[in-house]
């Protein structure tokens, strides 16, 4: 018996029994530095990367396993067979935006390949969890979930996660407080047409204007609406500077994996197929349950009239987009 003990004990202690594959299809600049970033953070032990070019990924793939010694974790090239098993899938695959483009502009691009990716991963996968990061990222959530036939809970886009971390960072600068400390989101469409929650945005449990009065700090609604108007245009002028954007992506996307693979329940605003302001069948962010299961909208949003009113807004521009697919 002290033997079997001790084999048991090596097994669990080798972590052997509990291993997470992680498939990435597109080794691109976000698909790759979202591979780096799964590594730091041992997430995942398994990490595939699928690509088009298969030099490329064979390279990233490369240089990625001289950082993988560093970590518990193996990175390696694969096809969509080795989407078997996968805990999740992220999507990055796709053209970015150039200086001066919107989300918008890449649908018809990203699309025709979302109609080629999404069905093989549904193939070897038909019970995995997929992430959308490919802009843009609402529409795209919405076709991934047409084209895989998976239940809305099992299709997520990154969306607005994006735009909330940037947005709690611009406050936090603002009000000199950490970031983790403010609890403000971003929701509706990742784009031109996602809008604050005001009403709901509070520092230590405070709303702003209260937080302002016990900090003793100026409250000026111009300087916050600065706060929203950087956040939305973060991307555009990270993309004029150099080209593209990725780390905050990268991060954000296994910020979204997190709960996933560990079943923690977290509250996130990300891109789910629903209905928003009235209007049904389309893909936008708001706050979800993220799990093992996926993405719950259990939880509501209490929007005053003007934030609906914008919602509304959002989801009619992007049902319109879906609607000339
Ligand atoms: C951005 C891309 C992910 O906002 O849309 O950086």
């Amino acid at each position: 018996s002290e033997c079997t003990e001790v084999e048991i004990c090596k097994t669990t202690n080798s972590g052997a029994a509990e291993s997470i594959k992680i498939v990435i299809v597109g080794a691109g600049s976000v698909g790759v530095t979202t591979a780096y970033a799964l590594l730091l953070d041992g997430l995942a032990s398994d990490i595939v990367l699928i690509d088009i070019d298969k030099n490329r990924a064979l390279g990233e793939v490369m240089d990625l396993s001289h950082a993988a010694h560093f970590a518990q974790a193996r990175v390696r090239v694969g096809d969509y067979e080795d989407c078997v098993d996968a805990a999740a899938v992220i999507i990055t695959a796709g053209v970015n935006q150039k200086p001066g483009q919107t989300r918008l502009d890449l649908v018809k691009t990203n699309y025709a390949l979302f109609q080629d990716i999404v069905p093989r991963i549904a193939k070897f996968a038909p019970e995995t969890i997929l992430v959308v990061a490919t802009n843009p990222v609402d529409v795209l959530t919405h076709a991934a979930h047409q084209l895989s036939g998976f239940p809305v809970e099992r299709v997520i886009g990154s969306g607005t996660a994006m735009d909330t971390t940037r947005f709690r960072h611009e406050l936090g600068k603002h009000f000199g407080v950490n970031p983790r400390n403010v609890h403000a989101m971003i929701v509706g469409e990742h784009g031109d047409s996602q809008l604050p929650v005001w009403s709901l945005a509070t520092i230590s449990g405070m709303r702003l204007k209260d937080y302002c009065e016990q900090a003793g700090h100026e409250y000026s609604q111009p300087a916050l609406e600065d706060c929203a108007k950087r956040t939305k245009e973060a991307a555009y002028e990270i993309i004029q500077r150099k080209g593209k954007t990725n780390y905050g992506v990268a991060s954000v996307l296994v910020d979204v994996l997190r709960p996933i693979i560990t079943h923690s329940d977290a509250i996130m605003t990300v891109s789910r197929v629903g209905t928003y302001g009235g209007v049904e069948d389309v893909a936008l962010s708001m706050p979800c349950m993220l799990n093992r299961h996926g993405a719950y909208q259990d939880v509501p949003l209490l929007l005053n009239d003007r934030e609906k009113g914008a919602l509304r807004q959002s989801a009619l521009g992007v049902k319109g987009v879906i609607s000339k697919l």
